[in-house]
């Protein structure tokens, strides 16, 4: 008989898994799977789920934190996100998990995307996504709000849920809650056999990898990826032309090379972290697209720095938060070239006449920002929809350096888990 310890490590180094629950174990052979318990050999049948996790990819390797490694693995796991689901030429998207349910999305009303933290910010993004490349009408749930409302949903309203570890006990509620109500339920969940991803009518897997930081990195990346591939299947069912659908497709494509290149700028980061030590506050802002990477930005210092941070719609500054605005609160205003470009402009003209400081996200190639802001980050230009994809890494790695110079729990930051599987 194998031991416990055996069977998994066993288990750990072929390309099928199986849960592995205490007193049984799981055989693997060219003939199939066969688990019996321990205690009286009784054969027992279990459904399998493919990983396509490979040994290793959970050691830290070289880095000093998951975290760290988490956010240098984004150009990889966006990839796996979009490989073998993308048909550049014939501007199509493949997505298997939505084949079945293909026509009910057809014909689907609205469309409702639920979930929690760095999860839902995703879904904002979705619902800009969405409505611009399918015309489809998308409102944004929390899905601890959302379970307990009385949401008007039917058999034409489709349910989105997003969520890395796929066990969020709000966002499970809020699919069990859509079900009930006769909706169809799908899932975009990167843990392959998690709770949602099986209790969801139909779904997309992110393959982006264990995430084993608590605060969310590749994981919100690959949503972000996915979100885009079920906007094209969406909008290739609705209004969008092949052409059109190509032009995306091959900037989707373009993209895990220019992460490459923002990360290799990482020094930048660590400079700025020094020169903004002291801050004890942060304001976020951003507009359309940039707007849920600046709620991200502020969550992600917040979560590992345990410093203050607010993320904002920039169109919200003069309904309040510019009262906050003094030289010993930093701004990081997203400003990558986009069809808000002239407004974010004049939000930061407004901080800057209140002695603000001002660490601008912008795009390459626009050398102006550099007379308004007092430090920029530049990202290389890259379509509006998918700069996110590039502004949310100087973020990201801020948040990481200032919690390190802080000597900050990273990986393991005080009070949080990595899922919230109670309420
Ligand atoms: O596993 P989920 O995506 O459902 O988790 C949702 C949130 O709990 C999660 O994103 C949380 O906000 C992270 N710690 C953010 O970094």
């Amino acid at each position: 008989m194998m031991a416990a310890s055996d069977a998994a490590a066993f288990l750990t180094y072929t390309t099928k898994a199986l849960y592995l629950d205490d007193g049984e174990m799981a055989v693997i052979d060219p003939e199939g799977v066969t688990i019996s318990s321990f205690v009286n050999g009784e054969r027992k049948t279990k459904p399998v789920y493919e990983i396509n996790w490979q040994p290793g990819e959970e050691s830290k390797g070289a880095h000093r934190h998951y975290m760290h490694k988490e956010i240098h693995e984004q150009p990889d796991s966006c990839t796996n996100t979009m490989r073998g689901r993308m048909l550049p030429k014939e501007g199509l998207v493949k997505l298997g998990g939505l084949e079945e349910v293909a026509d009910r999305l057809r014909g689907a009303n609205n469309l409702i995307i639920t979930s929690c933290g760095t999860s839902y910010y995703a879904a904002l993004y979705g619902e800009y996504l969405l409505e611009e490349y399918a015309e489809i009408p998308v409102s944004c749930e929390l899905s601890s709000e959302f379970r307990y409302r009385d949401a008007p949903m039917d058999e034409k309203t489709a349910v989105l849920a997003i969520s890395q570890s796929g066990e969020t006990i709000d966002t499970l509620e809020a699919v069990r809650e859509a079900k009930r109500h006769g909706a169809l339920s799908l899932g975009l969940v990167n843990v392959v056999g998690s709770t949602i991803a099986r209790e969801t009518d139909a779904g997309v897997y992110l393959h982006a990898g264990p995430e084993i930081g608590v605060a969310s990195t590749k994981a919100f990346t690959s949503e972000l990826v996915a979100l885009n591939l079920l906007a094209l299947f969406l909008g290739r069912q609705r209004r969008l032309s092949p052409s059109q659908a190509r032009e995306i497709l091959e900037g989707l494509e373009e993209t895990p090379d220019l992460m490459r290149k923002v990360l290799a700028q990482e020094d930048k980061i660590v400079f700025l972290v020094d020169k903004y030590i002291e801050a004890e506050n942060y304001l976020f802002l951003g507009r359309s697209y940039q707007y849920p990477i600046a709620l991200e930005g502020a969550l992600k210092l917040k979560e590992i720095s345990y410093r203050h941070a607010e993320g904002y719609a920039a169109g919200e500054m003069k309904h309040g938060p510019i009262a906050l605005v003094d030289p010993h609160f930093p701004t990081v205003a997203l400003i990558p070239q986009s069809s808000t470009y002239e407004k974010m402009w004049n939000n930061i003209e407004e901080i800057k006449a209140r002695r603000g400081t001002v660490i601008a996200v912008a795009s390459q190639g626009d050398p102006q920002i550099a007379t308004l802001a007092d430090d920029v980050f530049y990202v290389p230009k890259i379509p509006e929809p998918l700069a996110p994809l590039l502004t949310v890494i100087p973020l990201q790695l801020f948040a990481y350096h200032l919690a390190e110079r802080l000597n900050r729990e990273i990986d393991q930051p005080r009070n949080l888990a990595k899922s919230v599987t109670v309420e």
